[in-house]
């Protein structure tokens, strides 16, 4: 099945307008494979500045974004919004928004529903605690996670999944690529059983969680593995070792 290589580079709360032109150099200069597509993740006040000064090849993600087009829901950002300044994706519900600031599977699921309606293609992020893990809940987990977005969606077709260890994100405790490929080739399974095969062959699936440019290739070499969610390494000159790790 032909699922396009495709990483993305969360920058989270980081970077500032001299750090940016410096990450934005680097992904001039790359050099880029053409067969990966690359989106990074910008905070929103940077949005438009990124979107203004990177090529159009590589794609721009929001980090978050809220559930309907406009109101009053103050320091929230639209899709509509992120739409209006040229940007085509978001990051939404990141174990970050879900640990640090109490986004439930409910209130995710809403948001991926209503960014896709608006048009914004989005990277859903999904993945267990170690605690989880430990106690031989990990699928149980990321399924449910799953379940309560193909509760709200049908189209598929704009959604990467990111499965993301939060035991493994900036931790420098990367998943084996074995333990990733097993949650990977487990969801696809999840996929294939619950929404269709079509779906399940076809969507990709990331892993998130201290890739770096020495263990890329590795997990890049799995079967399941469609690509990663980047975040420390986003901001360093490695990121473009990441973006190539599947030649
Ligand atoms: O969204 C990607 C991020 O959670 C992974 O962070 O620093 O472990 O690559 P990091």
């Amino acid at each position: 099945m032909g699922r396009k290589f495709v990483v993305g580079g969360n920058w989270k709360m980081n970077g500032d307008k001299k750090q940016i032109s410096e990450i934005i150099n680097t992904l001039k200069t790359g050099p880029l494979s053409p067969n990966t597509e690359v989106i990074v993740g910008v905070p929103a006040i940077y949005l438009e500045h990124v979107r203004t000064n990177l090529p159009q090849s590589i794609e721009v993600a929001a980090q978050n974004c809220y559930k309907v087009p406009k109101g009053a829901f103050t320091g929230e950002i639209s899709p509509a919004m992120i739409k209006d300044i040229g940007v085509n994706w978001v990051i939404l519900g990141h174990s970050e928004r879900r640990q640090i600031f109490g986004e439930t599977d409910e209130l995710i699921a809403e948001k991926v529903a209503h960014a896709l309606e608006a048009g914004l293609k989005v990277i859903a992020c999904i993945g267990e605690t170690l605690e989880e893990r430990e106690g031989g809940k990990t699928e149980e987990v990321v399924f449910r996670q799953t379940k309560a977005i193909a509760g709200k969606i049908k189209d598929w077709s704009n959604v990467v999944i990111a499965y993301e260890p939060v035991w493994a994100i900036g931790t420098g405790k990367t998943a084996t690529p074995q333990q990733a490929q097993e949650v990977h080739k487990a969801l696809r399974q999840w996929f294939c059983t619950h929404v269709n095969a079509d779906v399940g062959n076809s969507i990709r699936i990331q892993y998130g969680g201290s890739v770096t440019g020495a263990n890329c290739k590795e997990l890049a070499a799995q079967p399941d593995i469609d690509g990663f969610l980047v975040g420390g390494a986003s901001l360093k000159p490695e990121f473009v070792n990441i973006v190539n790790a599947k030649q």
